[in-house]
């Protein structure tokens, strides 16, 4: 246990960070993987609490395969995955936007605010945040690509002290909603919002060249390194979309990408606020 000076010592080493970050948005997303322990989830909330009340702008992106896969297998309809993104047929189009905006988004909305904060819930289709086309044109797979993004809902309500929550539901210019990878949402947000950082939490170290082993964690890794990765098939399904969508947001302009485990306590704290980082770095 620390004593009473051990605690502020501990507090004060984080004030170059704090005053390093003060003003700057960081983009988190949240795996729903990461996110089935509701202890740790209360943690990461408060985590992110922490962050804004010292000054930092976090935005929320979430995903929510497992709730999805739960009620997706209630109703018997069949999940299926194609290098980590989910084929999306019309019923299933249906309850990810039920269970994503509807359910895990305002239950995020809600534990946030019932802890003092000021979160807001939102989906791609709110203020035309995201506008979705469909990237399989010919088979009947909802899952969208980003035709464009605007962030200026995001920046009137982070201006105003808000927390967005985001959830990776988006709609086409005719209406049609489209089921988007979080990641890949988070990514493009980061890079629209002119992000100091992306950080991904996940259910893994990070990105680790052995997957039961996470002593192989890659702790630093530019694009080089990570084509590299994906051509050896060292990263592959729901790792696919997260290095892709770091070096897209490192691309434009977003200083560093983080994939974390968020089922450490604390990750967040101990990846922005702590000179070693605790997952993997893409720059
Ligand atoms: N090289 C690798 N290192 C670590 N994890 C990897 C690697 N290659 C593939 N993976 C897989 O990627 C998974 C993380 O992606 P996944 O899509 O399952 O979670 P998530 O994105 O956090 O959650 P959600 O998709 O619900 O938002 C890991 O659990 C692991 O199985
Ligand atoms: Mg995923």
């Amino acid at each position: 246990m620390l004593n009473d000076f051990e605690r502020v010592q501990v507090l004060s080493e984080a004030l170059p960070f704090i005053q390093k970050f003060a003003g700057r948005t960081i983009v988190i997303k949240y795996g729903g993987s990461a996110m089935q322990n509701q202890v740790l989830k209360n943690k990461v909330i408060e985590d992110i609490l922490f962050l804004s009340y010292v000054g930092l702008k976090p935005v929320l992106v979430h995903g929510g395969g497992p709730m999805i896969n739960f009620w997706l297998d209630k109703l018997n309809i069949e999940s299926r995955f194609h290098q980590g993104v989910r084929i999306t047929n019309v019923d299933a189009m249906e309850i990810i936007e039920m269970v994503l905006v509807g359910k895990v988004n305002q239950d995020l909305v809600a534990l946030i605010n019932q802890k003092q904060g000021k979160a807001i819930g939102l989906s791609g289709k709110d203020a035309q945040l995201i506008i979705a086309s469909k990237r399989f044109k010919l088979s009947e797979n909802f899952v969208g690509n980003i035709e464009s993004v605007n962030v200026d809902i995001l920046n009137l309500l982070i201006k105003e002290g808000y927390i967005p929550v985001i959830a990776s539901v988006a709609a086409s210019l005719h209406g049609q909603a489209y089921n988007i990878n979080a990641d890949t949402v988070a990514g493009s947000i980061a890079g629209s919002l002119d992000a100091e950082k992306l950080i991904l939490l996940t259910d893994t170290a990070g990105i680790m060249k052995d997957i039961n082993d996470p002593k192989t964690l890659v702790k630093l890794a530019d694009s080089n390194k990570i084509n590299q990765l994906k051509q050896n098939n060292i990263i592959s399904g729901g790792m696919i979309p997260k290095v892709d969508c770091c070096i897209q947001a490192i691309n434009n302009g977003v200083k560093s990408a983080h994939i974390i485990d968020g089922r450490i306590e604390h990750a967040l704290l101990l990846e922005i606020l702590t000179k070693d980082g605790i997952g993997s770095m893409l720059i």
